[in-house]
């Protein structure tokens, strides 16, 4: 890549929203107000804002190898406290991808240093739905398959912390699993029933009366 082609590209951004609204950085820099955090992949072909067809300001963004959400994260539980109790977003989506390297990488008999014990929770998404995924004899489709139930589980990982359950309690904030189909570029809702997965597990993680 050409660093320097990156400034020329930055300035015909900025000239090119300049020409539609000229107090539009001004604007920007007054505040963010997104009602939407996303939680998706580092991969480089996953792009938030693009795929979705909203503008800078509308979305609140993190990402990482394979859209993890751990508790012992302290990025993505900051940006999770922070998006439910300063920003007040009423959405949160985790969203995966088809063809996830990392997803691939995790079910590999191979020492992957550092990696391990990220991908290692890929593993346990793999065990916890074990029966379905030996079931699916086609390759492809079960690491599809684990794709979203990975998804799933990273829902399920939200809404085990405190601030989404009192969000939730408070103002009904919902959240979203998503896969995006690199091979076709669309956008999957797999429609998880939120309030089922949180009667299911809130007898284990309840934090709120
Ligand atoms: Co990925």
């Amino acid at each position: 890549m050409n660093i320097e082609q990156v400034f020329i590209n930055n300035k015909k951004w900025v000239m090119s929203r300049l020409l539609v609204d000229e107090n539009y950085f001004q604007d920007l820099s007054k505040g963010q107000n997104p009602d939407l955090l996303y939680i998706g992949c580092s991969d480089s072909r996953v792009t938030a804002e693009d795929m979705m067809g909203v503008e800078p300001g509308e979305v609140f963004v993190h990402r990482n190898i394979a859209n993890m959400v751990s508790s012992l994260d302290f990025s993505a539980q900051s940006v999770i406290n922070y998006a439910v109790n300063h920003l007040k977003v009423n959405h949160v989506v985790v969203c995966g991808h088809y063809y996830c390297g990392g997803v691939q990488a995790a079910m590999q008999a191979k020492d992957l240093g550092i990696l391990n014990p990220w991908l290692r929770n890929i593993r346990d998404v793999y065990r916890l739905h074990r029966k379905e995924l030996d079931s699916i004899e086609n390759e492809e489709e079960r690491y599809k398959r684990l794709v979203e139930l990975n998804v799933q589980e990273q829902c399920v990982n939200v809404i085990k912390t405190a601030d989404v359950q009192y969000a939730y309690k408070e103002r009904g904030l919902k959240v979203h699993g998503w896969v995006f189909d690199v091979k076709t570029g669309k956008l999957i809702d797999l429609k998880l029933n939120f309030d089922e997965i949180l009667q299911n597990i809130s007898e284990i993680y309840r934090l709120l009366d």
